[in-house]
C-alpha cells in the first residue's frame, strides 16, 4: 500500500496549485489527479450537487487504488465536510489545514477568508477558526470573478482589470484591519501578488494548498503510509472533458510544464 498513489481531486484544474505544493513537500510520492473539467465550476452550485459530484470524484480515485484522498477544492471541502466518513482511506480537505495555519499566524485576532460563493455561504472556515479560538473575529468575502480571471490569464498584479477586481472585492476586508487572509480557493494563490500588493505586505496570506500538502504529509506519516521506494514520484492526470487544452491551462496552476500522462475518463 505504501507505493500506491495519493489521489487528489478538484472541480477542475485549479487543484494543481495543491499538487505543486505536494510535489515539493512529498517528492517521493506518486500522485493521481482528477479534475472534473466537464462540470467545473462547482463554486456556483448547490450543496446537494457539490456533494454528489464530490462522492463521484472520490470514487473514481478509489477505483485507481489510491492510498489517501485529498479534496484540493475549497468548495468541496467546505460543503462536504463528512466525505471522510464514507471513504476507506485517509482523507483531508483544505479547511482544517488552512484554518489552523491562520489561527497560528494571526497576531491581532482578525482573519479574513476569501473563496467561491459556495465556500463563503457554507461558513466552514469561520466555524473551524472559531472552534479553534472563539476570540478570533472572522471576515468573509466571496470573490467569484477571481476564478475566470485566473483561468483567462489575468494574473499580473499590474494589470488594470486585476487591480480593479481585487480592490472591489477586498475593500471591506482591508477596512476591517485583518492581519491574516486565507486564500480559500484553488485559484487564488495565482493572484497572491495582486492581493498582497493591495492589502499590504504586513497581511499574511495563507495558501490552502500549501497548508494541505503539509497536513497530508503528517497524515500519511501517522498512518505509516509514506512511500519507502526512495525514487522520485510520478504524476498521472485524469480529466472528465477533453485533454486538448489541458497542458496549457495546467501550466498556469503548476507553474511549470506538465510532466506526466494525461487521460480523459
Ligand atoms: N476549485 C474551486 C475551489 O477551490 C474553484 C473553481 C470552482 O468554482 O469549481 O473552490
Amino acid at each position: 500500500m505504501n507505493e500506491a498513489a495519493i489521489g487528489v481531486f478538484d472541480s477542475g484544474l485549479g487543484g494543481l496549485t495543491a499538487v505543486k505544493e505536494l510535489t515539493k513537500v512529498l517528492p517521493m510520492e506518486n500522485i493521481i489527479y482528477f479534475g472534473d473539467t466537464a462540470r467545473v465550476p462547482y463554486g456556483t452550485r448547490s450543496r446537494e450537487t457539490i456533494k454528489k459530484y464530490a462522492e463521484q470524484d472520490a470514487s473514481f480515485l478509489l477505483s485507481k487504488g489510491v492510498k489517501m484522498i485529498i479534496a484540493a477544492c475549497g468548495t468541496v471541502s467546505s460543503n462536504v465536510p463528512d466525505l471522510a466518513d464514507i471513504l476507506p482511506v485517509p482523507f483531508t480537505g483544505v479547511i482544517t489545514p488552512a484554518a489552523t495555519a491562520a489561527v497560528q499566524a494571526t497576531k491581532n485576532g482578525r482573519i479574513g477568508v476569501i473563496g467561491t460563493s459556495a465556500t463563503i455561504k457554507s461558513g466552514a472556515y469561520k466555524r473551524e477558526i472559531q472552534k479553534q479560538n472563539d476570540r478570533i473575529s472572522v471576515y468573509q468575502q466571496d470573490c467569484p470573478l477571481f476564478v475566470p480571471l485566473v483561468e483567462n490569464g489575468f494574473i499580473d498584479k499590474n494589470d488594470e482589470i486585476v487591480r480593479l477586481v481585487v480592490q472591489r472585492y477586498l475593500e471591506e476586508l482591508k477596512s476591517e484591519n485583518i492581519d491574516t487572509l486565507i486564500l480559500g480557493c484553488t485559484h487564488f494563490p495565482i493572484i497572491a501578488d495582486a492581493v498582497s500588493e493591495y492589502l499590504g505586505r504586513s497581511v499574511t496570506l495563507i495558501d490552502s494548498g500549501r497548508e494541505t500538502a503539509l497536513f497530508a504529509a503528517n497524515l500519511l506519516n501517522k498512518n505509516k503510509l509514506l512511500s519507502t521506494s526512495g525514487s522520485i514520484g510520478q504524476c498521472r492526470y485524469y480529466v472528465s472533458d477533453t485533454v486538448e487544452s489541458f497542458r496549457h491551462t495546467a501550466e498556469i496552476f503548476l507553474g511549470k510544464s506538465v510532466d506526466g500522462e494525461v487521460y480523459k475518463t
